[in-house]
């Protein structure tokens, strides 16, 4: 399975739709490495990345929505939290040997599902807020390239 970034997910923040897509890239590659039957090793890399990216991403996300006042901010930390929790779900269930076609089905859906809705429900919530209140000149931090596994 794959998604493709496409208009619709774009929430008109280039910092959070550049992160966004980068996280969107990371579990098609993931969900990739799992139908082809890649090593457990890869598996794990891919994974790892995007664990700790998408702690980058949440992290500078929170940290924009403090900045602004945002009132959804609660919200969005228990949602980040749930994220994470899946993936580390997902670590788990490599580490206990579980079928690359059990993780495939969870990566379609829990992650992916995950990810789609949260993009086009909480945080266009707050990229709408930051358009309503004319506050889009506040970046998201690290600009530059994304690290690659
Ligand atoms: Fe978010
Ligand atoms: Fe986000």
């Amino acid at each position: 399975m794959s998604i493709v970034f496409d208009e619709n997910l774009r929430l008109g923040h280039p910092g959070i739709d550049r992160q966004h897509q980068e996280m969107l890239e990371q579990i098609n590659k993931l969900s990739e490495k799992l139908t082809e039957g890649a090593d457990d090793i890869e598996v794990r890399d891919v994974l790892d990345f995007l664990y700790a990216y998408a702690n980058k991403h949440f992290f500078e996300e929170e940290k924009l929505m403090q900045s602004c006042n945002y009132y959804g901010l609660y919200k969005q930390q228990k949602a980040h939290a749930q994220f994470k929790q899946e993936t580390q779900d997902l670590q788990q269930m490599l580490r206990k040997k579980r079928s690359s076609l059990d993780l495939a089905h969870q990566v379609e859906t829990s992650l992916f599902k995950y990810f789609i809705e949260h993009i086009d429900g909480l945080d266009r919530e707050f990229a709408d807020y930051l358009k309503m209140n004319n506050l889009q000149a506040f970046k998201i931090t690290a600009p530059g390239a994304p690290l690659k596994p």
